[in-house]
C-alpha cells in the first residue's frame, strides 16, 4: 500500500494585526487577563470582503512551489473550513478554480477546528487505497467574520489565516503512520455557530442578536479539549509502538496555551516539546496546525525523518491526531 508522504507546506496569514490593547478599546478586557488566561498576544484579521478560499490560495500556491508540484497534478482538493465563502459551491471548488487545478476533485471537510486533521485522515485513507495520489490538504478560515465582536469571552480568541500541505503517494514507509478522527455531537451547544443554517434561517431579529456568531461554553469546553487531545495523543503512539521520547515535536491545535501546558503534563511531556505560535494569531480554527507545521519547519525545528505528533480538538465535539514521520 503507498504511504502519504508530506511533499511541501505553505502558509498565509494577513498583514492586519489586532493585539490585546487594541482590544481593550473595543470590549471590556485586559492585555493581561487575555495572556494569563490564553497567553495569546495578537492575531491577524482579514479584510471586510476577504474570504476563506481567498486565504487558502496563497497557502496552497507556497505548498504546491515547496513539493515541486504543478497545479495540474493535483488530483483531490481538501479544504478544513467552519467559515467557508458560502454554502455551497464548495470553498474547495473555488480554491480548485482559483488555482487551476483542471484535475482535481474538491470537497470542505467541516469540523470546525479539527478540520485539517479531519482532511489529512481521508487523503490518507484515500492515498492510501490508491484513489489519489497528489492532494491538497487546506486549512482556512476567516473566524474574524462569524465572531460577536461584543462577547469578550469569545471576541480575543481567534484570528484569521490559512496553511496548507502537499500529500503525495510514495513507495517509503514514511509519511502518515496514524490518521484518528472522533466525535461526540451530543455535546454540540458547548461550541457553535448556530443561527444561519436550515435549522435557523436567516431573519432580521437573528441578525439582530448576532446568533449567527459562534457561542461557546469556554471552561467546559476546556476540560473536554484537554482529555480529547491526550487520549488521542496517546492512541496515535500506541499504535504505533512509540514513546513521548520518540517524538520530535507536538504541533498541537494552537486554541490555548494552558490547554497545550496541561495535555503536556498528562502526557508527561516537556512543555518544550510542544509548538506554539498562538501568541502571533490566536486561534485560527481548522488552519492552526498546518500554520504551525510549516514555521516549526521554516525555522528548523523539525526536519525530514523527524517524528511529528499534531493533535487537535473543536467544535462538534471533533478531535484527532496524526503521527507523521517527515
Ligand atoms: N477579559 C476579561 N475577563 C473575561 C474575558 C475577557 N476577554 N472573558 C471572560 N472573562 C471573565 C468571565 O466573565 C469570568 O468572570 P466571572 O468570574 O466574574 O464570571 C472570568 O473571566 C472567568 O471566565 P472563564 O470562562 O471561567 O475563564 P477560563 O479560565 O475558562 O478561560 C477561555 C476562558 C480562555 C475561553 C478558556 O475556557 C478556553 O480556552 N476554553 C477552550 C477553548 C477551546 O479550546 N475551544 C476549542 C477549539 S475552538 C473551535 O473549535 C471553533
Amino acid at each position: 500500500m503507498p504511504h502519504a508522504i508530506i511533499a511541501g507546506t505553505g502558509r498565509y496569514l494577513p498583514d492586519n494585526i489586532l493585539t490585546n490593547h487594541d482590544l481593550e478599546k473595543m470590549v471590556q478586557t485586559s492585555n493581561q487577563w487575555i495572556v494569563e488566561r490564553t497567553g495569546i498576544q495578537e492575531r491577524r484579521i482579514a479584510g471586510k470582503d476577504v474570504s476563506a478560499s481567498d486565504l487558502a490560495v496563497p497557502a496552497a500556491k507556497k505548498a504546491l512551489a515547496a513539493a515541486g508540484v504543478a497545479p495540474e497534478e493535483v488530483d483531490l482538493i481538501l479544504v478544513g473550513t467552519s467559515t467557508p465563502d458560502m454554502f455551497f459551491p464548495s470553498t474547495a471548488c473555488f480554491v480548485q478554480a482559483k488555482l487551476g487545478c483542471v484535475n482535481a476533485a474538491a470537497f470542505d471537510m467541516l469540523a470546525a477546528c479539527s478540520g485539517w486533521v479531519y482532511g489529512m485522515s481521508v487523503a490518507n485513507a484515500f492515498i492510501r487505497g490508491g484513489q489519489h495520489k497528489t492532494v491538497l490538504v487546506i486549512g482556512a478560515e476567516v473566524y474574524s467574520h462569524i465572531l460577536n465582536w461584543e462577547d469578550r469571552a469569545t471576541c480575543v480568541l481567534f484570528g484569521d489565516g490559512a496553511g496548507a500541505v502537499v500529500l503525495k503517494a510514495s513507495d517509503t514507509a514514511d509519511g502518515i503512520l496514524a490518521a484518528n478522527i472522533f466525535s461526540d455531537g451530543s455535546k454540540s451547544e458547548l461550541l457553535f455557530a448556530p443561527g444561519g443554517g436550515s435549522r435557523s434561517r436567516f431573519t432580521p431579529e437573528l441578525v439582530a442578536e448576532k446568533r449567527y456568531t459562534l457561542a461557546m461554553v469556554g471552561n467546559s469546553t476546556f476540560k473536554i479539549a484537554v482529555k480529547m487531545m491526550a487520549d488521542a495523543a496517546t492512541k496515535a503512539m500506541k499504535e504505533n509502538n512509540v514513546t513521548p521520547a520518540d517524538i520530535k515535536l507536538v504541533i498541537p491545535h494552537q486554541a490555548n496555551l494552558r490547554i497545550i501546558n496541561a495535555v503536556a503534563k498528562q502526557l508527561g511531556m516537556p512543555e518544550e516539546h510542544f509548538f506554539s505560535n498562538l501568541q502571533k494569531y490566536g486561534n485560527t480554527a481548522a488552519a492552526s496546525i498546518p500554520i504551525a507545521l510549516d514555521e516549526a519547519l521554516e525555522q528548523g525545528l523539525v526536519a525530514k525523518g523527524d517524528l511529528v505528533l499534531m493533535v487537535t480538538f473543536g467544535g462538534g465535539f471533533t478531535w484527532g491526531s496524526l503521527l507523521v514521520r517527515l
